[in-house]
């Protein structure tokens, strides 16, 4: 598929520039291990060096072309039918959508300063939408429920291979990104990549829920979402590993509106809240070395027309000054360094390899992403994250999120 696509190289690269190529795309294809069969047999073969991530005119196209974003209220009311012929609209739809979605992501690491877009783990990633795109966009026509079938185990399995995209953006951006001085352009790229990736990830899975028939869900929307139930699954699974970390852990209480409930779509916020509230545990535990008195976390909800707010209080000593401006920043982590004096082994290490449940799952260990990955998605689903810290004390953390009701403006996915 892509050789025949390939043309020759630009004469202006240089011989060791080339030889670099190669030995990135040869080292990457030992690492992988994937489910999904290319559309023509044995992948390997297809990528025989880089300029095939940089000359294919099926990808060019679909970048050209705009995204169809919904919102929220748009999938949540757009009706059930007996004969499952909304399903059948919905793969159709995003038969259509996916592709563009994924060329748009594969232009973001052609982008990518050379230097960057060339390092294993990142090329590997690049890879995966390349290999994505094929596979989505030469599925033939979906007319009927078997060739839906057909179509939604291929995605199933796709959503599968990606699944460690978060980890693996996080592992190569912290190898390379000493050789860019631009901060901002890898702002740009991970905050448009994962949000772009979240919203691929919504829809998807929402498109295979709705083949169950789950109680209180139209796919992945939970019609009585319960903020409080959230935050104490949450709790009680970082709990566990702080447990098993420190042999202790601070407990959790819940207060403001904890009867409400409404329409809301949960994996964002199960990665988001497991993020802000692993955060919290382990500033309040590295407090309080000693393992006794630690002081509790407070997360209060409040709930009105069209926003809810959950604020995330820890006594955990607070976040000093000389760093504060940085935990929004990719990367940036206290995790394993004596960046701070707090006493910190990258206790939290693999806490998050056992959460796959949100849409960004896999291994958050201590790379920095947990406070600016969550800002974006705050941010895309149309409501913002902030903190205050009082230095020495203990910092709150705010996740302002809209309703997705229709009530008011919404955002779309
Ligand atoms: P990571 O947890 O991998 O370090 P994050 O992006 O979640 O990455 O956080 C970045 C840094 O911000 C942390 O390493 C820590 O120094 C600081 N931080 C975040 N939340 C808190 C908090 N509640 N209290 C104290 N420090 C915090
Ligand atoms: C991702 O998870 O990175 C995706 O874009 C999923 C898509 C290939 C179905």
């Amino acid at each position: 598929v892509l050789q025949s696509s390939l043309r020759p190289l630009p004469s202006k690269l240089h011989k060791s520039t080339l030889a670099l190529m190669r030995c990135f795309s040869d080292d990457f294809h030992k690492r992988r291990e994937l489910r999904t069969p290319a559309p023509n047999g044995d992948i390997k073969k297809e990528f025989t060096n880089v300029t095939s991530f940089y000359y294919q005119s099926a990808i060019d196209a679909a970048a050209m072309q705009p995204s169809v974003r919904l919102t929220p209220a748009a999938i949540l009311y757009s009706g059930k039918s007996p004969d499952q012929s909304h399903i059948l609209r919905s793969a159709q739809y995003l038969h259509k959508e996916l592709p563009v979605r994924i060329a748009h992501r594969i232009n973001g690491f052609r982008n990518l300063p050379f230097i960057v877009g060339c390092h294993p783990t990142l090329l590997y990633v690049h890879e995966l939408y390349i290999r994505a795109f094929h596979i989505l966009s030469e599925f033939g026509p979906i007319r009927d429920m078997e060739q839906e079938q057909q179509w939604s185990d291929a995605l199933r399995n796709l959503l599968d291979d990606h699944k460690d995209v978060v980890t693996q953006l996080a592992e190569g951006f912290a190898e390379c990104r000493k050789y860019v001085s631009d901060e901002g352009l890898i702002k740009t790229f991970l905050d448009r990549t994962l949000t772009s990736r979240l919203g691929i990830r919504m829809l998807s899975e929402h498109h295979l829920a709705l083949h169950d028939e789950k109680p209180n869900h139209v796919g992945i929307i939970n019609i009585t979402f319960s903020p409080r139930k959230l935050v104490e699954k949450k709790a009680e699974f970082i709990r566990s590993i702080c447990e098993a970390k420190y042999g202790a852990s601070p407990n959790v209480k819940v207060n403001g509106h904890v009867n409400c409930t409404f329409p809301y779509i949960q994996p964002p916020l199960d990665y988001i809240l497991g993020e802000l509230l692993k955060n919290a545990m382990r500033a309040s535990m590295e407090s309080h070395i000693q393992g006794t008195n630690i002081p509790d976390i407070t997360v209060t909800i409040a709930n009105n027309d069209h926003h809810f707010v959950f604020r995330i209080s820890d006594r955990g000593g607070g976040i000093p000054a000389k760093i504060i401006h940085q935990v929004f920043d990719y990367n940036f982590t206290t995790s394993g360094s004596m960046l701070d004096d707090r006493v910190d082994r990258g206790i939290f290490g693999q806490m998050m390899d056992t959460d796959n449940t949100g849409p960004a799952p896999g291994k958050m260990h201590g790379y920095g992403f947990g406070l600016p990955t969550s800002h974006a998605y705050a941010k895309y689903l149309g409501g913002s994250l902030t903190l205050e810290t009082l230095e020495g004390i203990g910092t709150d953390v705010y996740l302002r999120l809209s309703h997705i009701d229709g009530r008011s403006e919404s955002f779309r996915i």
